[in-house]
């Protein structure tokens, strides 16, 4: 089934980055934050611990589900993970770039096929350029998005500093997901190419992914609202 992608950069989305240990507190902040957020990111720190349990829970609430387990392995076990997660219905998951073409065009084709299958809306498809936790130059994450979006991917990962680069030289359509959101330009953990809410929403990023501005603050609702309002 094939996918026209939504691109509005005047209204992005917030993502909820579950990065929980158990069932519990992911419930927790799901239910505290939904339906402020609509989004929550499954990622591989709660997925090991609970597997995909939450995705139902989530669903189930009208939420929505971003499977973020960074798929980086053989053609033919990506492809079989992507099939699988289609029939998760998540509306969206990751590949690592680095990868290669290879497993990528593998991973759009089960998409595509299973979702037609299932007669369902194929998940975005979005490939991890470099981690945020790292430094890296913006013509590097500019060879791994062309890459990725070459491939068929529908998006990628990126910090909101490399958006306009992005958006200059690669003239397809194609979503920007931003983590290393924080509420100052500075960053304090291991994120190390960090932005502001108010950066990544003038850089039009479509999605912005945030778990400890919101997961630690003694206030997560107030926390997100205080981010939601910059949006
Ligand atoms: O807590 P924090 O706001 O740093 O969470 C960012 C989330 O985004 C984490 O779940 C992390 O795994 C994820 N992520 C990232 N960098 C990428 C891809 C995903 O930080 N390139």
């Amino acid at each position: 089934m094939s996918r026209k992608i939504k691109v509005s950069p005047a209204q992005p989305e917030v993502i909820l980055a579950l990065d929980v240990d158990t069932f519990k507190e992911a419930k927790h902040f799901i239910n505290k934050l939904y339906p402020k957020i609509k989004i929550f990111k499954v990622g591989i720190h709660f997925f090991t611990a609970c597997g995909p349990e939450i995705i139902e829970f989530i669903h189930k609430l009208g939420a929505q589900v971003f499977l973020d387990l960074k798929f980086f392995d053989i053609p033919n076990t990506v492809a079989s993970a992507v099939r699988v997660a289609v029939n998760l219905r998540v509306k969206m998951l990751t590949l690592h770039i680095l990868g290669g073409q290879d497993m990528l065009k593998q991973a759009v084709i089960a998409a595509r096929e299973e979702a037609g299958r299932l007669k369902v809306k194929r998940p975005l498809l979005i490939g991890v350029t470099v981690l945020t936790s790292k430094k890296t130059t913006s013509s590097n994450v500019l060879t791994l998005a062309r890459v990725g979006i070459e491939s068929g991917l529908d998006g990628v990962v990126c910090s909101v500093k490399e958006i306009p680069l992005l958006r200059k030289k690669i003239k397809r359509i194609f979503v920007t997901v931003t983590p290393g959101i924080r509420p100052g330009r500075s960053g304090h953990d291991d994120q190390k190419r960090v932005a502001t809410v108010k950066d990544a929403v003038s850089a039009g990023s479509n999605f912005l992914v945030i778990g400890r501005p919101i997961l630690r603050a003694k206030q997560p609702l107030r926390a997100a609202e205080e981010l939601l309002g910059d949006i």
